[in-house]
């Protein structure tokens, strides 16, 4: 099987690229990936059967190029940060409204199979004491630059499918954490800044929920989608991993070795969703999806011990990381 996987060089498509090329044997993956701050190429660069091109899905006549010569399509490529949505929203239409457009033009055109990555922030969010989750017949109600992109995304994708018979499927994640995903996102930042000495930084009353998924269960759940999902379905993928953010930079701080009060609160995001959270029942009757990091506290110990091996990684962004988050109060 040859696919394309757009954003290959970013956290989850380069997990999804390393980790699947080293269990399927016979599977060649192109990437095409424009490098922007949070890309890494050097995780997939010499990898056995994988090529990069570097180009933009903005650019139809290369997405055109690619598409035509594979089996499948995994798009990943998004600008992926709230926080810069809302200082710069542009982007995010250019990449995820107008980039997932040439995408889903190609695949009508070469007939090819998609496979489109989406997040449950499409949903909106949930009041704390909502006894209902999200699942695939919640309506959209995207409050963020970012989630309402990717909610248009998800629209296009169902139109592709309705109007014109486009074999593409949907999945909607939760928060995914891991190996490789930029500092400038909640968990890897409050990593980082233990590592520099740095209090975590809550933003708000530090209650708001995240439902976490480690980015190899998120994998695990895209494979059996490509594999035995039914075209033009969507999918739902959590792990029941809600915790508030308040409980996050409570077991980091124990795991690494600070007292669990050891945080500051900050200014609190614009239009801040207050919780989500997937129920995947669907996915798991449907498609036997089985989510192996039921244990929150290893994920994350992981993940701190990776950052800390890691040092190459980060080291080079954290100083503007940090003064760009100074400059907004946060
Ligand atoms: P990321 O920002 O780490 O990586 C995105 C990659 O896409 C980068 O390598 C970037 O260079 C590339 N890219 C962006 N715009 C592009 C363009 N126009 N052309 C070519 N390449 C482009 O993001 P991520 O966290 O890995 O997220 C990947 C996908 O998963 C996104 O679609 C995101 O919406 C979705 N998602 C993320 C999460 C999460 O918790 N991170 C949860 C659910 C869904
Ligand atoms: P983030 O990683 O940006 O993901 P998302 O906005 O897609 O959920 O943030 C996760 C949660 O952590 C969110 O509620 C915002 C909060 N947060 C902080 O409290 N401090 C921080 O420094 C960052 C980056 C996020």
């Amino acid at each position: 099987m040859k696919l394309l996987v757009t954003g290959g060089a970013g956290f989850i498509g380069s997990n999804f690229v390393i980790k699947s090329l080293r269990v399927k044997k016979d599977l060649e993956i192109i990437v095409i990936d424009k490098l922007n701050y949070a890309a890494h190429p050097d995780a997939i660069k010499n990898l056995e059967r994988c090529k990069l091109v570097v180009d933009d899905i903005c650019n139809k006549d290369a997405v055109f190029d690619l598409v035509k010569e594979v089996d499948a399509v995994v798009h990943f490529a998004a600008e992926s940060h709230n926080d810069n949505s809302l200082r710069n929203p542009y982007p995010f239409i250019e990449s995820n409204i107008v980039g997932t457009t040439n995408i889903l033009e190609a695949c009508k055109n070469y007939k090819v199979r998609l496979h489109h990555i989406s997040t449950d922030e499409v949903f909106g969010d949930l009041a704390l004491d909502d006894p209902h989750k999200f699942t695939r017949y919640t309506p959209y109600a995207p409050s963020s630059p970012y989630s309402a992109s990717k909610a248009s995304a998800d629209m296009l994708v169902r139109a592709w499918v309705r109007s014109f018979g486009l074999e593409a499927t949907i999945s909607n994640c939760s928060n995914n954490y891991g190996p490789y995903q930029h500092i400038e996102k909640f968990i890897p930042r409050m990593i980082t800044n233990r590592l520099m000495g740095v209090k975590p930084k809550l933003y708000g009353d530090g209650l708001n929920v995240r439902d976490w998924i480690h980015v190899d269960d998120h994998i695990a759940g895209v494979w059996l989608i490509l594999e035995k999902g039914a075209p033009g379905q969507t999918y739902l993928l959590g792990a029941n991993g809600e915790k508030s953010n308040l409980e996050v930079v409570k077991t980091l701080n124990r795991l690494m070795g600070y007292p669990e009060d050891d945080y500051e609160h900050v200014k609190d995001r614009a239009g801040h969703d207050r919780r989500y959270a997937i129920d995947a029942s669907d996915t798991i009757a449907e498609l036997g999806f089985s989510p192996k990091y039921t244990d929150f506290e290893a994920g994350l110990k992981a993940t701190i011990n990776w950052y800390s091996d890691h040092p190459e990684f980060w080291h080079l962004d954290k100083e503007a990381v940090e003064n760009s988050y100074k400059q907004q109060g946060q």
